[in-house]
This record gives structure tokens, C-alpha cells and sequence, in this order.
């Protein structure tokens, strides 16, 4: 069996649509840009990502618990957490044809290896003029002044609009978080270290969204900030880092796809001392799948100075009281479902015929089991008594009935599903079934009273 483990970006984004991963946006009516609808596969994936972030971040971590905040908070908190200050992107308009670029973006089009995030305005104005850079769209070089742009987007409480009640949503689940450390800690009894995780939607007015489901308006993330006394001996940034590296592996992406990218000290966001992303091996390029930042205390310290709050809690091993500092691990799930996605489709050749196989780990496959008949008429009737008798086990199962078995083999290949049990004619005579399996194709004859014990095995679950 020869792989090929590289699709492009629109064969991925193809068999997705195809598939009902992932829908256009208000497709009938033309469309949202950069809006994406998720289908009833779409939607069991997120969930099992969702679920083995909780599982790894938060149920099988002695230190953390859960929040879910508001994704609306008072205007104060985006002014004391710098966001109404810093929270932009620099912008600039082609006067010829209006078509709107990142400025940094922009350049770098044309000079891939420039790194010019954090440059000034005028640096990049400068920089735009001197080397004639041309809109993408109509080939002009004739571009507005660079202006920062607030990435945040704006709406109003009630029925009138007015500055007195502008809101923000929000564009990160962390300063949820942080508004409610006192809460936690009071109400959970918590002493330092602990953590806080949420898993909710951020919105960010991005001035260059794309890429499919890379970089889009509306997203989920997944968010931890785990507070830590200042005189602490363990390196939790480390111990983080290696956290997320071993999620990301456990959900079967490749480390081979994976690298670490440390921020320069001048690239940082206004809240970090020190930032390490994790990259994937995107068709577009290695990009930010996931964000480890050390953000010290910058975020309690200024909402304790808004609001008048302090923010102290005790050291469990010396009980003293002090500002704890903070590790963020963070990641997107939409991000993390393309990369899954782009790591496990891939291309057989078979005894001289290809086919297309969605290769995910059984946490992540959408069913374990799909269970089928030869004949819908004669056989269907005990193919429905096999799908009854798994149904209530902890195995996610479906019974598929639409087509012939070459067609359901085929598709559910090309879904994720693991195993497929064929009910045929010889069942009625020796109750057996046959069991084929996603990955080599091999197929075995399993007992029906022998099935739910065989496939438990198979899966590693324990009753
Ligand atoms: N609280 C820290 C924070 O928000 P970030 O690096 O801006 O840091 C964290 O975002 C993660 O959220 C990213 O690593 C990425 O996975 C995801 N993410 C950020 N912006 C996104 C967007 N516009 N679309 C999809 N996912 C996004």
C-alpha cells in the first residue's frame, strides 16, 4: 500500500463540503465571507475535540477547574486589559480600487522572508512607498496612510446606541477568566497553583481573514490560565508547553507536522513576557496552531487598579499571601479540527486502485461501527437487531442502510468511521458477522453474542 499523505488545499476543503464537515455560510443568499456552518460530522468532531481538551486540561489535571463567562463584559474590562488600546492591526486602503490589506500582510506578499510584525506605521508607510508595492487586486500603487485598525467588534446594550453603552465582543475567553479569579478562589477554596479553563466563542474583526477555517471572525477557543506563586520553583511555562504538545499529539496529529516558534521580545502582544507558538504544517504554510504565553501579572495587576479589586491568594506551601502569576495555554478549536483534518486524510493506492481514507484516531473517529446488510429487504430486519444490540454500549454506532456495501465501505472511509459489520446471509444460519476494519481493509467473521467484546478490545474500552 503506497501513501500519499498530502492533499492540497482544495481537495481538503472539497471533501468537506462534500461530505457535510463544513457548510458556506448563508450559502443561499450568497454567502457571509469567511463564515462557516458545521454539519452533523462537523459538529460530532468539534465536540470530541472539545471533550478531550476538557478531559486532558481539565478532568485528568489535579490543578485546574471550569468557568463559562459571558462573552459580553463591561466595556471596563477591554480598557483595563489594554485591548482598547493595543488590541489592533495596521490597516491600509488602495485608493485606486478600495480593496482593505494588512499592511505587514501585504508586504510580506511580496517579501516573503521580511519579518515587519511590530513595525510603526510609519515604517511601513515608508517601506509601501519606496518599494512600489502593488494592490493584489488591481496591480496600483497608490495606498492611504497605514491606520490602526481595533480588531474588536462593536455592538450596543438595549435600544439606544450611544457611547454610554457600547459593548465589545469579546476577543479572547481569558479575561473571562481573569474577572472571575476571586470568585473561583473564594468559592472553591483554591490555593495557589490552580488553573481556570473555558471553552467558549471569541470574535475578532479580522482585517485579513481566509485560508478556509484558519482565520475567520468567530471562533472557539480553548483557554487556560493557570495562576502560580512568584516563588515557585517549577518552570510552568515548560510544564504547559509540553501539556499542549502532548494533547495535540494524543489527537493524533504527527510531531513531524509540528514546530515551536518563539516570539521575539519586540513581537510580543501587549500582555506577554514571553510567547512560544506551536506551528502546524498548514497547505499554506507552518502557521500558529496554538499559543503558550507568559503573561506574569499584567492582566490581574490591571484590573486590580480599575476596579479596585485585589487579586491575592495564598501559596499552599508557604501559606503566604501574594499576586500570582499567570500561564496561558491556548487553542483554537476550528484551527485544530482543519490541522486534524489536513494530518489524517490521506490517499491509498490499493492493488492498483486508489482510494481516499479520513485516518482518525478512534477519540475522533465520528463512529466506531457502522453496521450494514447485503440485502436491505431479507437481511435488513437482523442487521437492525445487531444495531440495537450495540447501540447502548459506550460504542458510537450507526446504521447505515443507504446503499451497497461497496458504497458504504467507501463512505464511511471516507468519514472516519472504524469498523464496518456486514449482516449477510450466512448470518442467519451461523450468527456470525463479518468485521472489517477501516485501516487494512482486513476482514474477520466475530459471533454477534461475540461482537460487543470483540470491538471493546479492538478499541481498548473497558466495561
Ligand atoms: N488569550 C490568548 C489569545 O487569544 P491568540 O494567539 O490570539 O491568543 C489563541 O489566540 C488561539 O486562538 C490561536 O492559537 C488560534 O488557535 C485561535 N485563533 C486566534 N484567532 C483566530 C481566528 N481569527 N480564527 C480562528 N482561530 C483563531
Amino acid at each position: 500500500m503506497q501513501a500519499k499523505t498530502v492533499f492540497s488545499m482544495k481537495e481538503i476543503i472539497n471533501h468537506l463540503k462534500e461530505f457535510g464537515f463544513v457548510f458556506q455560510g448563508s450559502e443561499i443568499y450568497g454567502g457571509l465571507a469567511n463564515t462557516w456552518d458545521y454539519g452533523h460530522l462537523g459538529v460530532i468532531l468539534k465536540h470530541k475535540i472539545k471533550l478531550l481538551w476538557w478531559n486532558h486540561f481539565i478532568k485528568n489535571n489535579q490543578f485546574n477547574i471550569a468557568l463559562d463567562s459571558s462573552i459580553l463584559l463591561n466595556s471596563k474590562v477591554w480598557q483595563a486589559s489594554g485591548h482598547l488600546d493595543n488590541f489592533n492591526d495596521p490597516l491600509v486602503d488602495c485608493k485606486n480600487c478600495k480593496f482593505r490589506f494588512r499592511a505587514d500582510t501585504l508586504i510580506q506578499h511580496y517579501f516573503p522572508d521580511l519579518d515587519c510584525d511590530g513595525w510603526s506605521n510609519e515604517k511601513l508607510d515608508q517601506f509601501i512607498v519606496e518599494k512600489k508595492i502593488k494592490c493584489l487586486n488591481c496591480q496600483h500603487s497608490d495606498f492611504t496612510k497605514v491606520k490602526q485598525f481595533r480588531l474588536m467588534f462593536e455592538t450596543y446594550q438595549g435600544s439606544v446606541e450611544n457611547q454610554g453603552n457600547k459593548l465589545y465582543l469579546r476577543p479572547e475567553t481569558a479575561q473571562g477568566i481573569f474577572i472571575n479569579f476571586n470568585n473561583i478562589k473564594k468559592f472553591y477554596n483554591k490555593k495557589l497553583p490552580f488553573g481556570i479553563g473555558q471553552i467558549g466563542k471569541s470574535f475578532r474583526n479580522e482585517i485579513t481573514p481566509g485560508n478556509f477555517i484558519f482565520r475567520t471572525y468567530e471562533f472557539e477557543q480553548m483557554e487556560l490560565e493557570f495562576f502560580y506563586s512568584p516563588t515557585d520553583s517549577i518552570n510552568w511555562f515548560n510544564y504547559w508547553l509540553k501539556s499542549m504538545q502532548d494533547f495535540i499529539k494524543k489527537l493524533g496529529i504527527s510531531e513531524h507536522n509540528c514546530q515551536l516558534h518563539q516570539h521575539d521580545k519586540d513581537k510580543l502582544s501587549h500582555y506577554s513576557l514571553a510567547t512560544t507558538d506551536i506551528l502546524y504544517k498548514f497547505p499554506f504554510g507552518w502557521k500558529e496552531l496554538s499559543g503558550i504565553a507568559n503573561r506574569g501579572n499584567y492582566d490581574l495587576m490591571q484590573h486590580a487598579k480599575a476596579s479596585k479589586a485585589n487579586f491575592l491568594a495564598q501559596d499552599s506551601t508557604t501559606n503566604k499571601l501574594v499576586n500570582p502569576l499567570v500561564i496561558e495555554p491556548s487553542i483554537g478549536v476550528e484551527r485544530l479540527f482543519f490541522a486534524i483534518i489536513c494530518d489524517s486524510l490521506i490517499q491509498e493506492k490499493v492493488k492498483d486502485k486508489s482510494r481516499t481514507v479520513l485516518k482518525l484516531n478512534s477519540f475522533l473517529a465520528p463512529y466506531h461501527v457502522a453496521i450494514a446488510s447485503l440485502n436491505k429487504k431479507k437481511l435488513g430486519s437482523k442487521a437492525q437487531a445487531v444495531f440495537e444490540l450495540l447501540q447502548p454500549t459506550l460504542l458510537d454506532v450507526i446504521f447505515d442502510q443507504k446503499s451497497e456495501i461497496g458504497k458504504v465501505y467507501n463512505y464511511h472511509d471516507q468519514i472516519g468511521t472504524l469498523y464496518c459489520v456486514t449482516v449477510d446471509y450466512q448470518t442467519l444460519e451461523d450468527e456470525a458477522v463479518t468485521v472489517r476494519n477501516r485501516d487494512d481493509m482486513g476482514q474477520v467473521r466475530v459471533k454477534i453474542t461475540e461482537l460487543k467484546k470483540y470491538l471493546y478490545q479492538k478499541l481498548n474500552i473497558s466495561c
